[in-house]
């Protein structure tokens, strides 16, 4: 018999988000607009690089003079940085491990494989609906998966009381993920009073929280948007978090992110710091060099610290502004406010109930190209064609 690898291999269930990438670049319709990956885009539909980004960049190519390897834990002092970005002064930094990773994803992924290791009994609890890579990282290091209840789709609002008492019949030790800001796919945010329960029922439960956040500044600010870790962080004992500048330093292709453990003490948070370590170097040894060096620049040095917060307010308020103007054009369009929930949502996402059918014959017959579950980034609809938008997603709902 054959002993071939790849005999039997079946190619692998696509990504929906990757293969909807694939379509629009194959569509050669010119007013196509493609609501799928989540990047922020101008009203061009370009994703510049940020001009704090650009000077940091200038700073490091007229300093550097290696380009030696920068060990499995990174860059130190960004990592540290990091802690100041994500925690402010919520705890103290010694309490907070912390890694240097990269992407968000990898962040996340060095965490789960540390989570495999230490509490591997444990189930991690995501939220319904998540990010659609939550449960494959978690898959990957063999550790089990639930969803709780986090966002009605038919309502288009938070199920909060449904997501309190599932929680509460979860093991104690069990792990629960939660995005810090601007939830992917629904831009439905928990407020402080929601987190502020929702760190006594954790407390109360013992169960740890695992922050994912991935859009610090896209939604209401820097601070705003991590308020809610920064509340477990002062009443919980353990917390872990993965952040990514992906997003908020549009550092995509660089794969810059920060892996972190809130321990019980400056000893607890070392060993944490030396096992994701030793995760990291059997994953992919040492994270790039490039993307976090900028990210480093940018946050030791004053005048570049106040350019990039000027860059990304303006980020923020053209989605918020977006936001703003596609719940008034579907007002106008339908008479009704069933929409409105889009201008209370945060960060790029936003959910549209509509049906696979539907789904596809936004694409066919008006080239909008819309994520399988509903999902739109609304940071990729030029505002130009925002009313257009609304129209077209109203004929599709009256024709199927
Ligand atoms: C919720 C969430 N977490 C993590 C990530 C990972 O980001 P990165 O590109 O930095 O790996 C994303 C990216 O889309 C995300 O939406």
């Amino acid at each position: 018999m054959s002993q071939a690898l790849l005999a039997a291999l079946q190619p692998p269930p696509a990504d929906p988000i990757l293969a909807l990438g694939g379509l629009f670049a194959a569509d050669p319709r010119p007013g196509r607009i493609d609501l799928g990956i989540g990047i922020y885009k101008d009203e061009a539909g370009a994703t510049p690089i940020m001009r704090s980004v650009k000077a940091a960049e200038h700073r490091l190519l007229d300093t550097r003079t290696t380009k030696r390897y920068v060990g499995a834990r990174g860059d130190r002092q960004f990592a540290a940085a990091m802690i100041d970005l994500v925690f402010g002064t919520a705890t103290d930094s010694g309490r907070v491990a912390s890694l240097q990773a990269p992407g968000g994803t990898g962040a996340l992924r060095v965490l789960a494989q540390f989570l495999a290791a230490v509490r591997p009994e444990a189930t991690v609890w995501l939220p319904d609906p998540t990010w659609l890579n939550h449960e494959a990282i978690f898959a990957a290091v063999g550790l089990k998966t639930a969803y709780y209840p986090y966002y009605d789709r038919e309502r288009s609002e938070l199920r909060f009381d449904a997501l309190c008492e599932r929680l509460r019949s979860a093991a104690p030790g069990d792990i629960v993920l939660l995005h810090g800001c601007c939830h992917n796919p629904s831009g439905a945010d928990l407020d402080e009073a929601q987190w502020r329960t929702l760190a006594g029922l954790l407390l109360e439960r013992d169960l740890i929280p695992f922050v994912d956040i991935a859009y610090q500044g896209f939604g209401r600010g820097l601070d705003e948007d991590a308020l809610g870790l920064r509340i477990l962080a002062e009443q919980l004992p353990e917390l872990l978090a993965a952040s990514s500048c992906s997003k908020n330093f549009g550092l995509y292709s660089e794969r810059v992110g920060c892996a972190m453990v809130l321990a019980r003490n400056p000893r607890e948070a070392e060993i944490a710091t030396a096992r994701m370590t030793v995760h990291a170097r059997t994953l992919y040894s040492m994270p790039p060099d490039h993307g976090a060096a900028i990210v480093r620049t940018i946050l030791e040095d004053d005048a570049l610290l106040t350019d990039w917060h000027s860059e990304l307010e303006a980020i923020r308020e053209d989605m918020n502004g977006k936001r703003l103007h596609l719940a008034k054009a579907f007002r106008q369009a339908s008479g009704t406010d069933e929409f409105g929930y889009l201008a209370h949502g945060f960060g790029m996402f936003s959910l549209l109930t509509l049906s696979p059918a539907q789904i596809e014959h936004a694409r066919s017959a008006f080239g909008i190209y819309i994520v399988e579950d509903g999902r739109i980034n609304v940071a990729g609809l030029p505002t130009s064609r925002i009313d257009d938008f609304a129209e077209a997603i109203l004929a599709i709902r009256k024709a199927r």
